[in-house]
Order: structure tokens, then sequence, then C-alpha cells
């Protein structure tokens, strides 16, 4: 069966891929770029067309491999990238854009995250994001790592809730906030982008999992995708620079997981019964 891509709706009711693709460690090692640079454009050819960076990553190596593998094909891309906390300020937020749409080649970042929170106040880097919205340097923007108070206290504040996504350390080991911040973004129609869907590859050498796999004729690593991606709401952002995984990864769109998968993934990986702190990586 041919995979289809599916998509969840951002508040602002536009349409994105729940299955995109991360770039985190890319970058670093310039004799890894092609194969990280092919890894990628063989996602956008399947229809993994969300790309997730970041101004950290590889200090900014990781935006010029995204700047490589979308050259020509931008209209296709939903390009995502993060600010630092340290950078959060009215002044920080437009030079760090700045130097990121440079080292990504384009002129407008589709979804401007802060990647945690900081010291900044929540305000000034809310102001400063819409500033950059009305300046057409980006087009929507959002948070990560965080927690259900940190919501609460930024849609509480003026254009806080222009807010389209948080993205967050979720998988079958990390599944705390399904205590309170799934079910609190779902009531609002804010979509989590879960980020180390794979727990950085763990998950694909999983015992237990590798058991229901093998139900499916599938890896671990199709389950733990399979099972991020069968929520309402929920994005999955592999990274993968080996294009063997991007090919699995989109083939876990395939993947129907039956009742009695999900009672045994609740067994060997039980869902939180009280409120824990938001886990970051
Ligand atoms: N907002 C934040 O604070 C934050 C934090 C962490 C990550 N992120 C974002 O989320 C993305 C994904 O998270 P992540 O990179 O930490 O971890 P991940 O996607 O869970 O795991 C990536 C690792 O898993 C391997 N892998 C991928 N697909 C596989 C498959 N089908 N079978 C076996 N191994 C597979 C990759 O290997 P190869 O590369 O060799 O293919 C890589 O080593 C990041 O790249 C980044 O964009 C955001």
């Amino acid at each position: 069966m041919p995979s289809i891509m599916r998509t969840t709706t951002l508040p602002c009711g536009e349409t994105i891929p729940v299955l995109g693709q991360g770039t985190w460690k890319m970058g670093e090692d310039s004799r890894r770029r092609v194969q990280e640079v092919n890894a990628l454009r063989l996602g956008l050819d399947l229809g993994m067309t969300l790309i997730d960076t970041a101004e950290m990553y590889a200090s900014g190596g990781a935006e010029e491999v995204v700047a490589e593998a979308i050259a020509g094909r931008r209209a296709e891309v939903f390009l995502v990238s993060k600010v630092l906390p340290s950078n959060a300020s009215r002044a920080g937020v437009q030079r760090a854009c700045e130097s990121s749409l440079k080292r990504l080649a384009t002129d407008c970042i589709d979804l401007y995250l802060l990647h945690w929170p900081g010291s900044v106040p929540l305000g000034e880097t809310v102001d400063a994001f819409e500033a950059l919205k009305k300046a057409g340097k980006i087009r929507h923007w959002g948070v990560s790592n965080f927690d259900t108070d940190d919501m609460e206290e930024l849609v509480g504040l003026p254009e806080g809730a222009n807010v389209q996504t948080n993205q967050v350390l979720y998988n079958l080991v990390r599944r705390g906030l399904e205590f309170d911040l799934a079910p609190w973004s779902r009531k609002r129609g804010i979509p989590l982008m879960a980020y180390s869907p794979v727990e950085q590859g763990a998950l694909a050498n999983n015992g237990r999992l590798e058991a229901i796999a093998a139900r499916h004729d599938a890896t671990a690593a199709q389950i733990a995708l399979a099972w991020v991606m069968r929520q309402e709401g929920v994005i999955a952002i592999p990274k993968a620079s080996s294009q063997e995984h991007v090919r699995e990864n989109f083939a876990a769109l395939d993947i129907g997981l039956t009742g009695e998968d999900i009672a045994d993934l609740d067994r060997a990986f039980p869902p939180p019964t009280r409120k824990r702190g938001l886990e970051m990586i």
C-alpha cells in the first residue's frame, strides 16, 4: 500500500503534515553533508515537507544544510526554525531571525519557535514575533518545551493566543505530558510537535516494540512513530540522515495500530497517573 501523508490543522487554519523531518546533529561534520542533504531531499520527494531546524543546531550549520536541501523548491516546504531564549528580547529576536533567514537562504520562515522558556519576559518575545510577522519575515510563531503553566501564561498575554504549536519531547518512554499538557492543548486546538519521537534512536532497538512490530511486518522505530502519529493534533519530526531511515519513517504512515497493540503498548510503557514536570532533552 503506498503511504499517503496525513495532515493536521494549525489554529490559523493552515494544514501541515503530521510527519516532518528533524535536523538536530546535522551540519556538524562536513563529511556527512551530502548524505544529510540527500536524506532531506528524499523526505521532501515523499511528502515530508515540514522541516524542523534551529539556530542552535551546529551553531547555524543545520540551517545551512536545510538551505541546500530546499534550494529550488522552497514553495514545497513548511520551514520551522527556533530562536534561543538568550536571543528572545525584542532586538535579539529580530537579529536572530535575520541571521537564520540568511543561513536558510530564504526571505521568510513559516513557523518560528521560542526554543525553551527563558528569562526575557514572554510578552516581549511575543511582541517581537508579531513584529516579524508584520514585516513578512515569519508567517507564524510558536513555542517549544512549554509546560501547561507556561502555556497558560502565554495565552493570557495580548496576542499570546496567536501561538500555533508547542514543540515538546514526546514518545513512548516520555508520556508525562499526557496527564495535563496534551488534553489542555487538544481542547484549545494547539497541535503538539513531538520531538525525539524515537527517543534519539533508542526505541529502534526496543525489544517490546519489536514484538509488536513483528505483527505488522514493521520495525520498532515504525511502531514508535505510528503510535505518536495516531493521536489527533500530534506531529512527529524524526531526524534521519540515512535514506533507508527516511523511507522507513515515511512507511510508518501505513501502520494502523490495533486495540490489542495499543493495550500492549500501554502495559509496556504506562501512561502517567499524576502530574510530572515536562521533560526536555
Ligand atoms: N525543541 C527542542 O528542544 C528539540 C529537542 C530535540 C530535538 N528536536 C527536534 O526534533 C528532531 C527529532 O529529534 P531527535 O533528533 O532528538 O531524535 P529522534 O528523531 O527520536 O532520533 C534520531 C536518531 O534516530 C535515528 N533514526 C531515525 N529513524 C530511524 C529508523 N527508522 N530506524 C532506526 N533509527 C532511526 C537517526 O539515525 P540517522 O540520523 O543515522 O538516520 C538518529 O540517530 C530533532 O532533529 C530536532 O529537529 C527539538
